[in-house]
């Protein structure tokens, strides 16, 4: 399959998929967000994929929304057409994924990065949401899971004064999950990747869930969905054999059942 704005390259049991608009900095227009739609349903139905890694250029991760095809819209084209809603097909897949952010991850840039499991930022990485700047707001759930991700104070300053965050703060504030060097990214990113596809495939489906469980409900009731999950794995083949690989000291051989 060939996409007219992305990369999509399987290596081992990692999909590593690269926004592919060099000329407009990666900046996300309807045809990229619906290849995004194909390539991770693609990956998600894909038994032989285990994990993704979505990444950009070396210059910019993404640099937001494709501002030039916003420009003009009205209020009843955007409300219409429910425009960016498409992103909660991204959103849905089951399946881990990585954000591999160098460079900018502006307004939708960082907030697609956002979507995935966890980002890991190249040293030259700069995130914001600058939306403020053009007169509106995030628009791709920004808001909510830069305030989830780093605390309303910082998610507040960042909304409304648009600045950029480096790579640094970004990892003391909790966005990325660590930094590397920039030229390392994707190899970095493609090996934390591999780790995750050597995982029970249901374990992992599982984890994925549980976590972001902790958004959505109370403490009490996520505790109870998490043991809930942990129970059922105890009917899975791969559950016998990982424990039975502890005993015998020896690598687990994973079926996914
Ligand atoms: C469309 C974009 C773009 C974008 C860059 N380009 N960002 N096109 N939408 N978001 C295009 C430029 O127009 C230019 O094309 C080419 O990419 C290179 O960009 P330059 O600006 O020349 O590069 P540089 O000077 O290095 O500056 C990089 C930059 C700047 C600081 C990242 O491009 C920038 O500020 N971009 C916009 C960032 C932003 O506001 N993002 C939020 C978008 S709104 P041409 O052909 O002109 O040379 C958003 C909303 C989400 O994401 C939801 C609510 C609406």
């Amino acid at each position: 399959m060939t996409y007219e704005t992305l990369l999509v390259e399987q290596r081992g049991a990692v999909t590593l998929i690269t926004l592919n608009r060099p000329q407009a900095l990666n900046a996300l227009n309807s045809q990229l967000l619906a290849d995004l739609i194909t390539a991770f349903a693609a990956f998600d139905a894909d038994d032989s994929q285990r994990c993704a890694v979505l990444t950009g250029s070396e210059k910019a991760f993404a640099a937001g929304a494709d501002i030039k095809e916003m420009a003009s819209q009205s209020f009843a084209d955007m409300y219409g057409s429910n425009f960016f809603a498409g992103y909660d097909r991204v959103t849905a897949t089951r399946k881990p994924w990585i954000a591999a952010v160098n460079g900018f991850a502006l307004g939708g840039g960082c907030e697609l990065a956002m979507m995935a499991d966890f980002i890991v930022a190249g040293d030259n990485a700069k995130f914001g949401q600058p939306e403020i700047k053009l007169a509106v707001t995030p628009g791709m759930g920004g808001s909510q899971r830069l305030t989830r991700a780093i605390g309303k104070a910082k998610a507040m300053e960042m909304c409304l004064t648009g600045r950029m965050m480096d790579a640094a703060e970004a990892e003391r504030s909790g966005l990325a999950a660590k930094v590397v060097p920039a030229a390392d990214l994707v190899d970095e990113a493609m090996k934390t990747a591999e780790a995750i596809a050597a995982m029970a495939p249901l374990a992992a489906l599982a984890t994925k869930e549980m976590v972001n469980a902790a958004f959505e409900t109370t403490l009490q009731q996520g505790v109870v969905f998490e043991r809930r999950l942990f129970h059922g794995l105890f009917g899975s083949a791969d559950q016998k054999e990982g424990m039975a690989a502890f005993v015998e000291k020896r690598p687990g051989n994973w079926t996914g059942k």
